[in-house]
């Protein structure tokens, strides 16, 4: 028997999606009992040229050859963006069919409609590859590490910042060469901002963020800042006081208070998200039962991402041949509250230029002092005339501390800037 499959989209997701389909279909029907068979692929251009190959007919332009056929029972979304996507699956849904989509930007932004569509039509939505690419993340976050709280998400989960930052780290260059360098090879789109000023990481966390602490959580609760503005001196002094830059998402949920925020961050060289370097992606999770994991591959790129996309075909084929579905539905505890504008306690970098004056560095230590905040490591260099540059590691302090002290630092005469403040990453447990 035949399982038959509508694709939507043939771009590099979806064509690897055809390649692997045709690979495994044997071993598929093993598993399953059933034949994967990818009857019709929807595109905007039919006469572009592709990497895979058509039989007779499959190729269409029109959407209703897949969502108005009732032989087709599953529903793979690779176009990617909101709409059409969006409406496309919502009527896949209607048509109770089972959808599969690897689509982020739309499951952060709609994710609750398209999950409730899916519960009323009694058919199931799988996002595996929409987080993290061939990476398992989704699945484990909501079968096989149930059994745990979790208290805080930490992730790598941008190729193209991760390839830039690695390039900073590598050659000392600054960020526009390195974004340049990465447009170039295609790892970075001509308008990169998405990337670079942290918002496909944000949406990305939200869409974790929702599993793992049960919550309902909104893209705009994410405390959100990128990697413009990052220096090649702040990526030196980090390797100086033994850390790489990161562009880390994390999430923490302290007794049902969540904090959710894609920031820079320091990476001390002894932790595993060091060493997740280029285009890799890189998930560190902690449950109290289960202690620290950490998910870690390739994020993105045609076949790892098909990887994910056919895992939960045949996922959605197990559950065909069972007649059953909806088996893990997304379940949201009640009274989580997200904290804007709140880390969780954390050390922090802080690097400030000031006038190399005798008393100038004493005032600034005690305005720290004021605001209960003691240092960890101090490094000073003059860098021109009679300026000199301050880099600062406080002890673990919570953010409105850091607040009081900055903005008592901002009226400082002697103080010329604050170049940049970035939160230390902690050890593993
Ligand atoms: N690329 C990755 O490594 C990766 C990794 C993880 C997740 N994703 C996600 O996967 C999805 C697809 O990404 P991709 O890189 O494969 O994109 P892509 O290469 O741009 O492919 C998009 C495909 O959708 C088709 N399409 C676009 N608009 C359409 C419309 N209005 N009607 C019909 N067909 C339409 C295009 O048709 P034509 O070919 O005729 O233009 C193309 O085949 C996105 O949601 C993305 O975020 C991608």
């Amino acid at each position: 028997m035949h399982i038959h499959i509508g694709l939507l989209g043939c771009g590099t997701v979806g064509a690897g999606v055809i390649e692997l389909v045709q690979k495994r279909a044997d071993k598929i029907a093993d598993l399953t009992g059933r034949h994967p068979q990818i009857t019709k692929v929807l595109v905007r251009n039919p006469l572009k040229e592709r990497s895979v190959k058509f039989m007779g007919e499959q190729l269409t332009t029109d959407p209703s050859a897949i969502l108005n056929d009732p032989s087709i029972r599953v529903v793979i979304e690779t176009i990617g963006g909101i709409e059409p996507a969006r409406s496309m699956i919502l009527q896949a849904l209607r048509a109770s069919k089972h959808v599969i989509t690897a689509n982020k930007d739309l499951i952060a932004l709609h994710g609750a409609e398209i999950l409730e569509a899916a519960e009323q039509a009694h058919v199931d939505v799988f996002y595996e590859a929409a987080v993290g690419g061939a990476i398992p993340l989704i699945r484990p976050l909501k079968e096989s590490l149930t059994a745990n709280e979790i208290t805080d998400l930490m992730g790598i989960i941008n190729g193209t910042t991760n390839f830039i930052l690695s390039k900073m780290t590598a050659t000392g260059a600054d960020f526009d060469a390195v974004l340049q360098e990465a447009q170039q090879l295609g790892y970075a789109e001509s308008d990169p901002s998405s990337d670079i000023d942290g918002l496909d990481a944000a949406r990305k966390l939200t869409i974790l963020a929702s599993i793992a602490f049960h919550a309902k959580v909104s893209l705009e609760e994410v405390d959100t800042y990128g990697i413009r503005n990052l220096t090649a001196a702040d990526v030196a002094y980090a390797q100086e006081l033994g850390a790489v830059i990161k562009l880390l998402a994390t999430g923490a949920d302290r007794q049902g208070d969540l904090t959710l925020q894609v920031r820079p961050t320091l990476v001390p060289k002894t932790h595993p998200l060091a060493h997740v370097s280029d285009a890799y992606n890189a998930l560190y999770v902690r449950g109290d039962a289960s202690g620290d994991l950490m998910f870690f591959g390739r994020g993105a790129g045609s076949l790892p991402t098909a990887s994910a996309i056919v895992g939960d075909v045949i996922e959605v084929m197990r559950n065909l041949s069972m007649d059953t579905s909806l088996r893990v539905k997304q379940i949201c505890l009640p009274h989580k509250m997200v904290k804007r504008g709140q880390g969780v306690p954390a050390r922090y970098y802080l690097r400030l230029e000031a006038n190399d004056e005798p008393g100038v560095f004493a005032e600034i230590a005690s305005i720290f002092g004021r605001a209960e905040i003691s240092m960890e490591t101090v490094l000073q260099k003059r860098v021109r005339g009679q300026i000199a540059e301050i880099v600062i590691i406080t002890h673990e302090i919570d953010s409105e501390k850091l607040t009081r002290a900055l903005d008592e630092l901002a009226l400082q005469p002697h103080l010329q800037a604050i170049h940049s403040v970035m939160p230390v990453l902690g050890g593993v447990e």
